[in-house]
Order: C-alpha cells, then structure tokens, then sequence
C-alpha cells in the first residue's frame, strides 16, 4: 500500500498484514494486523516513526522511493515488528540518527545489532524540534516492553502510541469508523500483551492524563480522532472492579466434567452470576484471555489425567497465570477415575494471581447428586462473593 496522508506533511506509512493469522507464534490474530510507521515533515527535519516487521520492509522502503532525506528514525520499541527495518532505513539514509529511550538502545543494539554510533538516546520529557513542528517524548515502560515509550507531537495534539493503545485489524479504513469492532479488537490485543504489566499501564495512563490528545497514532490498527474510546476503555479495564463474570474453561474426556460444567452454569445463571464458558479443545484462546480482562471468578473444569490436570486445562491455569487478571475468585471442578493430585497441581500453577480459592468439587466418576449439590453450593457461593464486592 501507498503512504497516506494524515494531516499537511504528516503520513501514515508502513504495511496492512492481510493474512497473518499468529503473532510471535503465539497470539491469534483473526483479522490481521498492521505495522505502523509514520513519516513527520518539519520546516527544518523529518523524522520517521518506528518501523515494520522485517517481512514487510520492501513495502516500506518503497513508501520511502520519494523522500529524499530523513534526519531522525526515532523507535519507540525495540520488538521486531516496530524496529526490525531500522538498518535498512539507516542504511538508505546514512546521515540520519537514531533516537531511542537509553533502555531501547541497548536492546536495539542486543536485537538488531544496530552499530552505536546511530544512536541519540533521550530522557523522559525531552523535545525535539523539527522547526515549525515540536516532539516530546514519554517514557511508558511495559506498553509492552521495559524500553517502551511514546511521542508526543505538540503543535498537533498527537500522541503516537505505537503497541499502547493498538489493535490488530487489517483494513483500509486510515481511522476508526467502526468503533465496536476496535473495542472488540483492542481488547483482545490488551489482555494478551498489556494485562500482565496492569500495574504499570495505570501510571502510563496517569502519566498521560495531562496531554491534549486529539488524535492517537498507534503502532497497530487503525488511528482514533476520537480518542476517549480508547482511553475510556483503557482506564475501564485497568482501574475499573472486575464484573459479575464466571470464566469456565473447562475440557472433559468422558462427558462427566461436562455434565458437572453444564450443570454449574444453569446454577450460576440461576443465581444471577454470567457465565463465559470455553471449551479449551476448540477455542479460540484469544477470547479466552480477553473474557479474563473482565472476570470476577475462574473456574476450572477439568478431568483427572495421569494423576493431574487435564494437559488443556493446565495450559489455562498457565495463560491465566501469565496474564494476571484482575480476576478475585477461582474454583475447580471434575471428574476423576481413581485418584490424583489435580487440585494441588493447579493450585500450584497460580502463584501470580491474588485470588480466594472456593471449595473445589471433584467427584469420582459420573457426578452424583451429592456432587450436584456441592456444584450448586459453589454457584450460591460464587453469586455472593460477587454481590459482597459489589461487582455488577
Ligand atoms: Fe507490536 Fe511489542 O510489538
């Protein structure tokens, strides 16, 4: 695709990644994503922001055909995807310097082997003058690595946000026109790479509160003119309570731990608590994570294999673990032949999430009526603790 205009000598620059269906081998991507770059034209110096993925670098460098000089490259993150074509941008433009936050330096040059005599390393607040138009930049470490910062472009109200505020979608559309669908995408891209640093995402958001964005210039997905979409969203699932949610990922082998689930969500709907099951055999693991961003409760339905948690199941606790949601409650519930360790294993697989454990319900074999019961005392249970904390 061509460079395309944003406002007067500013334009969007870089690659829609139609058919990329896995990020970093690991994080679905239903719609595709797109690599952002952007080229800024001051009176006196033009900058190029960030970079693509080093697959779509020849898409880029023709974005670049017509522009004779650049002064500054500056990366905000030094992941492949925003600086993996950096030296080929350097090298087509020998003079240029490249700007990063000291942290990035050392990874750009541990990653990409960049050589240090391109580098101008800058502190947190400090501006750059391209003549007639001003960048300030903003450290906001862990959005999504520790190096990470954003770019405040101040005579146009600009935040350039690169994987802060991002969403994968591969589209033609420049903005935002579609704005339940962002929500959607931009969610899912929050819980797999920003839940885990929740923490640090509300003082990036405190640190910004200050600035008059008018428009957000992320490295992915498309740009928002309204930005207190985002920024509404963001503050909601960062500093917001969790919701009155049951995340059920659950597997069953026999039908036993299905029967124990299915039961579990009629009690749950009964008590007025909803239910988000996910059948980890066939889910997509993306929705998966993003039910966790608003879940007040997990619970785990899982068979006994080999002693422990079904394979599935324990691949949840360690997605689930990772992510760190705000989740308060977790339980488990299954089947098992004989015996085992299923309890224990999964308890021991949670250390990072600060939740209270409910009774578990495990049953031998075919669930009982007694095992019903308890499956109903835990739902009673479970529809407390919600309403306690006031989670709607
Ligand atoms: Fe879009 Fe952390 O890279």
């Amino acid at each position: 695709m061509q460079a395309r205009k944003i406002k007067d000598r500013l334009y969007w620059m870089g690659s829609v990644d139609w058919d990329s269906r896995l990020f970093d081998s690991l994080i679905p991507l239903p719609d595709g994503t797109s690599y952002n770059a952007y080229l800024i034209q001051g009176s006196e110096k033009t900058v190029l922001l960030d970079t693509v993925d080093p697959p779509m670098a020849k898409e880029l460098m023709a974005q670049l055909e017509g522009i004779p000089m650049v002064d500054y490259v500056v990366s905000q993150h030094a992941e492949q995807d925003h600086a993996g074509t950096i030296l080929q941008v350097l090298e087509k433009y020998p003079g240029a310097k490249l700007i990063s936050t000291p942290k990035a330096k050392g990874m750009l040059i541990d990653h990409l082997q960049i050589p240090e005599e391109f580098f101008i390393t800058v502190e947190d607040g400090e501006t750059l003058s391209l003549g007639d138009k001003t960048l300030q930049f903003i450290h906001t470490p862990w959005v999504h690595w520790p190096e990470t910062m954003v770019t405040y472009l101040e005579e146009d109200k600009i935040l350039f946000s690169c994987d802060f505020f991002g969403s994968h979608i591969a589209t033609t559309d420049l903005f935002v026109t579609d704005e339940g669908r962002v929500y959607e995408a931009a969610k899912r891209y929050y819980a797999e790479i920003m839940m885990p640093f929740r923490s640090v995402i509300k003082k990036n958001l405190e640190k910004l509160a200050p600035y008059d964005i008018e428009m957000i210039a992320p490295g992915h997905g498309q740009l928002y003119s309204h930005p207190a979409m985002i920024i509404d969203a963001y503050r909601d699932w960062t500093l917001g309570a969790p919701r009155n949610t049951v995340v059920l990922p659950h597997v069953s082998m026999h039908a036993s731990t299905q029967r124990m689930v299915d039961h579990l969500i009629g009690a749950l709907v009964d008590k007025g608590v909803r239910v988000e099951p996910f059948n980890l055999a066939v889910t997509d693991i993306g929705k998966l994570a993003m039910a966790l961003v608003d879940a007040a409760t997990i619970v785990v339905g899982t068979p006994t294999v080999l002693a422990g948690p079904h394979p599935y199941a324990a691949y949840a606790a360690f997605l689930a673990n990772a992510l760190k949601p705000r989740t308060k409650f977790l339980s488990i519930v299954g089947s098992y032949g004989w015996g085992g360790k299923t309890v224990e294993t999964l308890a021991g697989m949670i250390p990072n999430l600060k939740v209270e454990v409910l009774d578990p319900v495990l049953c031998k074999g075919l669930p009982s009526e007694e095992a019903f019961k308890a499956l109903d005392a835990l739902a009673a249970a479970i529809a407390q603790k919600h309403k306690e904390n006031g989670f709607t």
